[in-house]
């Protein structure tokens, strides 16, 4: 099918961490297929300029909810002002995330950063699929009743010991989307996308930020350039999209090569 139609007219679609990044890329992809938007975020402020924005420019209903993932009441209170703003709900983007500094020692992390990556990256997105598969599952399309699209990364597919914590959440989604996909079938879909290293609000927004941090991790991407949001909305609109109808239980990687040979041998510190 051609990508560019409104394929997503009379759906809705909800995304967590919306107002920013690869979110805020999803609403407008999804906002100009025809979706009304549910737009998650804890930034208040940038939620607000997000949605107004994405409202203006694809003409869709875009509905702003503050909501701190990681918080099992209020997910509940956001699920229900969804279902109760939207008829449905189609797509669920679970997005939200952020990684942590770098760590020389996976064990000197203190034990409450520990418990916060783990709250937002890894409990967040359960809490999120908990409270929205409930409802998407009684809903009436045909042949799928809805799509789970988790954002997870390359961290969760070589790990990397230097974002221990994230790099654990992350090989943790890949596989909570995979238990979902299979609790979730033959009517809801679950697949991941593992985005390797873009410019976001997760650098500032800073391209010399991203590649400081790439220089830092000694990291090279085969394809030669550095990715965009835009490289994976292209892969979220696929997965949003009924071409994708028969595919559920897979990790997308989009990180220009990185994962598979990016990362030079002399990174693991070996001698020899
Ligand atoms: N940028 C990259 O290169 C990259 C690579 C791999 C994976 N990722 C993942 O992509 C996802 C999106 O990140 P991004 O890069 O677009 O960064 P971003 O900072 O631009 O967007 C993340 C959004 O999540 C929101 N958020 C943070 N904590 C939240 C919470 N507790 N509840 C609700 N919202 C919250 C932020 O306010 C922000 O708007 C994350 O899961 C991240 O781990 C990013």
């Amino acid at each position: 099918m051609n990508l560019d139609e409104k394929f997503l007219k009379g759906k809705g679609a909800l995304i967590t961490g919306g107002a920013s990044g690869f979110g805020r890329g999803f609403a407008y992809a999804y906002g100009h297929r025809g979706a009304d938007l549910v737009l998650v975020d804890i930034n208040e402020e940038l939620l607000e300029e997000t949605s107004k924005k994405v409202e203006k420019e694809t003409g869709q209903n875009v509905i702003p909810i503050i909501c701190d993932v990681s918080k099992s009441d209020q997910v509940e209170a956001m699920a229900k002002q969804a279902f109760s703003e939207l008829d449905n709900i189609y797509i669920l983007n679970n997005n939200a995330g952020a990684g942590t500094g770098f760590y020389k020692d996976p064990f000197r992390i203190k034990e409450d950063l520990f418990d916060k990556t783990i709250a937002l990256n890894l409990k967040g997105q359960w809490l999120v699929a908990k409270e929205i598969s409930k409802k998407m599952k009684k809903q009436n399309f045909e042949p799928l009743k809805g799509k789970i699209i988790h954002t997870a990364s390359i961290a969760g597919v070589k790990v990397d010991p230097g974002i221990p914590v994230y790099s654990i959440c992350k090989v943790s989604v890949i596989a909570m989307m995979q238990i979902f996909a299979q609790s979730l079938a033959p009517k809801i879909t679950a697949n991941a996308i593992s985005p390797g290293y873009h410019v976001t609000g997760a650098y500032r927004d800073s391209l010399d930020v991203m590649k400081m941090t790439m220089d830092q991790g000694h990291v090279k991407t085969p394809l030669n350039r550095y990715g965009t949001v835009e490289d994976v909305v292209n892969l979220a609109i696929f997965l949003a999209s009924p071409s994708s109808n028969f595919i559920t239980g897979h990790n997308f990687i989009v990180d220009g090569g990185i994962a598979e040979v990016g990362v030079p041998a002399h990174y693991l510190k070996s001698d020899i």
